[in-house]
């Protein structure tokens, strides 16, 4: 195993590095110091051939500009969406930025999108901080987020997140990393299949809100429950998705005590590769980049960040569960690290 560091381009005319970590076999992962975000990822195939399985981009800027889906990125402090960007904790009512609609999306500020330290790197590791002050986009808490990867022999990127703050507060820490395992530039996800270890749901209205209802994923296109194709029913109109987006959707894990568990499973069945991913949080986000143009000319070389040609599974508390006392959420307590994990394991079939 080896970690080399190489730069990668300016932003804002700060340097902006990548960490990539070799395995045995070739493998590797490049992290970006910009958002600790994961820029390529490259596994075998079932011949042995190495293909990157993520969607990013060659130019530095483009992983700032939010319409390009956060490509990668660590998402804080509180992923997904928090209704009318207002939540209360321990009695104080607290306003995050209404970066999108009426609502906040993955913290309403520049949490992703600003160049992270290194802490320290090992042979297979590399740890990513920041500070975040002390109601930074309306969060309580001087609080150091900090972001681990390990890379192992055997394929599996694990993420070990921590979170240290001098008050009580808050976090929903997620990595925005959107996969495609085929490593063929012209397909999109439909054709990969995609296991979910869950029965609910959480229902959305018309703005993608929580409603704080939870539906039944069962005789549904939500239904995951079995290995099948995501663009089997994707297209399907169904209350809880938007027009031609698609999936985009919080799954309700069937562990929810962060007990750290099978959540997904993602196969590519002509190229052998297979994604399972394991967490110790009680959600899934399942977002097929539905929202990503199909005009878009952005990406690596000739892989283009467009329409459903990535999925992102992002671990995560249920969206809104700041504001919805019954799903599950357990909160950052002063001067104690907060930790939380997820691997995504690869392997071939
Ligand atoms: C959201 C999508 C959004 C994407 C990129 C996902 O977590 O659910 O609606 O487009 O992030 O911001």
């Amino acid at each position: 195993m080896s970690v080399t560091k190489a730069p990668f381009g300016k932003l804002n005319g700060e340097e902006i590095f990548l960490y990539t970590i070799t395995n045995k076999s070739g493998a590797s992962v490049s992290l970006m110091t910009l958002g600790a975000g994961v820029h390529s990822l490259f596994v075998p195939d079932k011949n042995g051939n190495l293909d990157d399985v993520v969607l990013g981009f060659d130019n530095v800027e483009d992983y700032v500009n939010p319409d390009y889906g956060y490509q990668g990125l660590s998402v804080g402090r509180w992923a997904n969406r928090i209704r009318d960007g207002k939540f209360t904790f321990e009695g104080k009512e607290y306003t995050a930025p209404q970066n999108q609609g009426t609502w906040t999306l993955h913290g309403g500020g520049r949490f992703s999108f600003t160049p992270w330290s290194v802490d320290e790197t090992g042979d297979s590791f590399v740890v990513f901080s920041r500070f975040s002050p002390d109601g930074e986009d309306g969060f309580p808490g001087n609080a150091t987020f900090k972001v681990k990867y390990t890379f192992t022999d055997d394929c599996t990127l694990r993420i070990d997140y921590s979170v240290l703050s001098d008050k009580n507060t808050v976090a929903n820490p997620t990595n925005h990393t959107y996969f495609n395992l085929s490593g063929v530039d012209s397909e999109t996800v439909e054709n990969h299949f995609l296991m979910i270890n869950a029965d609910y749901f959480t229902e959305t209205d018309e703005s993608q809100l929580a409603t704080g209802e939870l539906g039944e994923v069962k005789g549904t296109m939500m239904d995951f429950t079995a290995l099948h194709k995501i663009g089997d029913r994707i297209n399907e109109p169904f209350r809880a998705c938007i027009g031609d987006v698609g999936y985009d959707n919080n799954y309700c894990l069937r562990s929810k005590n962060g007990k750290f568990e099978l959540a997904a499973v993602l196969e590519h069945r002509e190229s052998g590769r297979k994604l399972e991913v394991y967490t110790d949080l009680p959600g899934i986000q399942l977002y097929c980049g539905g929202w990503l143009s199909r005009d878009y000319t952005v990406g690596k070389g000739t892989s283009l960040v467009t329409y459903r040609r990535g999925v992102a599974l992002e671990t995560q508390f249920y969206p809104d569960a700041l504001n919805i006392a019954d799903f599950p959420l357990w909160t950052v307590k002063a001067n104690e690290e907060f930790k939380t994990t997820t691997e995504f394991r690869f392997s071939v079939k």
